[in-house]
């Protein structure tokens, strides 16, 4: 079999020095058909580090082959592992083992990933070599001091930016010192980053979340043989505490990745709102830390039904069909906000054609991805005539299902009628995407419904998670078109 570097660059690519890309979504018909939604961004990620870990060969199939994914592999290439993309898609990773990695001969940028770039910190961390790490206009404004610091008390030296941003350096230890760490903040990223560092560190490293967030580091470093224990607090949250110095070695299986559930919740909100449609999606990850939006959808009245439910590589997954629904707004509760985080967006483009209120509270994070994506949620909703109230760390969507409460507004246009939403949602508004993926692609679901054209500004940064994201949602019915 022939191999090749996984250097191609995804046809839409989120890199910041792509030409701008504006695109159209106009008003379509039913979605119809069968959705392969691409391999989970945060187990890709891990998949391709933790086999650069290893000893051996891992072998990996259904990988993301977005832009994310394929900057982590560019790292642990120019770190020392051999990380090559077969014809037959799938990946195979060639290992350096716990503590094997090389100094980098130039500087490592992470594109578009707040997960490759605060995940590779913490293996950094655990190697005594200096490395310098960049990323695109979004990732560089993204805090970094939340994995700076806790990483600095385990031994590691950081210079950076102000407020820990990149571009850094970081010169790490070969035997971290292990810590006890209680999270300050949810996040799955920062929980990575002090147990990859645990790895090399002599002794047990223990991280406490607040809440409990997405798993998959855990599970898969169990996969790869390291002893990882968890315990669920009475709070919500957990202590996970992995042993270090482990021999991390390659699963003799290859491991599939589920189909993402959060890129899944494009097509899946399209369908929802887009009358007559139906849809099936198989193999999409069901983990209990991912699947916020499906259950909030589904207190919505929305008609998903999620058959086959079977574990594959650890990880449960199930297959979906999805029926146009008529949507209720609700109340969402703030503690299930980290197992629905990246979905608020898209959340909220079911929220602007369902009746009534939508009330979305404890989402202060949301104001760190990507992109500020409280603002552009509400700037994106706004433009197309939706009625959004916010806060610090808030969002209530009026619908405009029937019975609702929108009252249109902004967008330009307005006198189209929809083909397909049971609302009005006017449409006609330009969307700013800030080099957000799924800002981006959340206005285009937003647009094959409304009433009016719904154009965003740029269609780049969506090959970052969803690669054949236009192609995919045309094949089904929709009419989205570069301009
Ligand atoms: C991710 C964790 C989340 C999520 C991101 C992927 C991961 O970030 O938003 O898209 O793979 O660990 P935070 O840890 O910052 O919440």
């Amino acid at each position: 079999m022939t191999a090749q570097q996984p250097t191609d660059r995804p046809a839409v690519s989120g890199a910041s020095d792509e030409a701008i890309r504006p695109m159209t979504a106009r008003p379509g018909g039913p979605l119809r058909g069968t959705v392969k939604v691409p391999g989970d961004k945060s187990i890709s990620h891990r998949a391709v580090m933790f086999g650069g870990l290893a000893v051996g060969e891992t072998r990996i199939l259904d990988v993301l082959t977005g832009e994310d994914v394929v900057r982590t592999a560019e790292a642990f290439r120019a770190l020392g592992a051999r990380v090559d993309m077969e014809e037959d898609g799938s990946w195979r990773v060639r290992g350096v083992g716990i503590g094997g990695l090389t100094e980098p001969a130039d500087v490592l940028d992470m594109g578009n990933s707040g997960t490759a770039a605060r995940l590779l910190l913490g293996v950094l961390a655990g190697h005594g070599i200096t490395a310098f790490l960049t990323g695109d206009a979004s990732l560089r404004k993204r805090p970094m001091g939340r994995v700076t610091v806790p990483l600095s008390m385990m031994g590691a030296q950081f210079t950076s930016r102000s407020g820990g941003r990149l571009p850094l350096a970081i010169t790490g230890k070969d035997e971290p010192v292990p810590i006890e760490y209680e999270l300050p903040v949810a996040s799955a990223q920062v929980k990575s980053a002090i147990l990859l560092a645990g790895l090399a560190a002599r002794g047990a490293t223990t991280v406490i979340e607040p809440q409990a967030t997405r798993d998959h580091t855990e599970r898969l470093l169990r996969h790869f043989g390291a002893t990882v224990t968890v315990e669920d607090l009475e709070t919500g949250g957990r202590r996970i505490t992995v042993s270090g110095q482990p021999e991390l070695t390659a699963p003799a299986d290859p491991i599939r990745v589920p189909a993402d559930p959060s890129s899944a919740g494009f097509p899946v909100v399209a369908a929802l709102i887009a009358d007559g449609s139906e849809i099936f999606l198989p193999n999409v990850g069901l983990n209990e830390t991912r699947t916020g939006l499906y259950t909030t959808l589904i207190e919505m009245g929305a008609e998903i039904t999620i058959a086959n439910r079977r574990d594959e590589g650890g990880e449960p997954v199930g297959d979906f069909t999805v029926k146009a629904s008529a949507l209720k707004g609700i109340e969402v509760p703030p503690e299930r906000a980290p197992s629905m985080i990246d979905e608020y967006p898209i959340l909220a483009v079911a929220a602007a054609y369902a009746e009534g209120k939508t009330v979305m509270r404890g989402i202060h994070e949301l104001r760190v991805k990507e992109s500020d994506r409280l603002a552009a949620v509400a700037a994106l909703l706004r433009e197309n005539g939706v009625t959004v109230e916010d806060g610090e760390d808030w969002m209530i969507v009026h619908g405009t299902g029937q019975g609702g409460t929108g009252q249109g507004g902004t967008g330009q246009g307005g006198t189209g009628k929809g083909a397909a939403g049971k609302g009005g949602v006017p449409g006609g508004g330009t969307v700013e995407t800030h080099l957000d993926h799924r800002i981006a692609m959340s206005a285009l679901v937003l647009g094959h419904a409304a009433q009016n054209p719904v154009r965003i500004d740029d269609g780049n940064a969506i090959g970052t998670s969803f690669p054949g994201f236009v192609d995919l949602m045309n094949g089904l019915g929709a009419d989205i078109a570069a301009d």
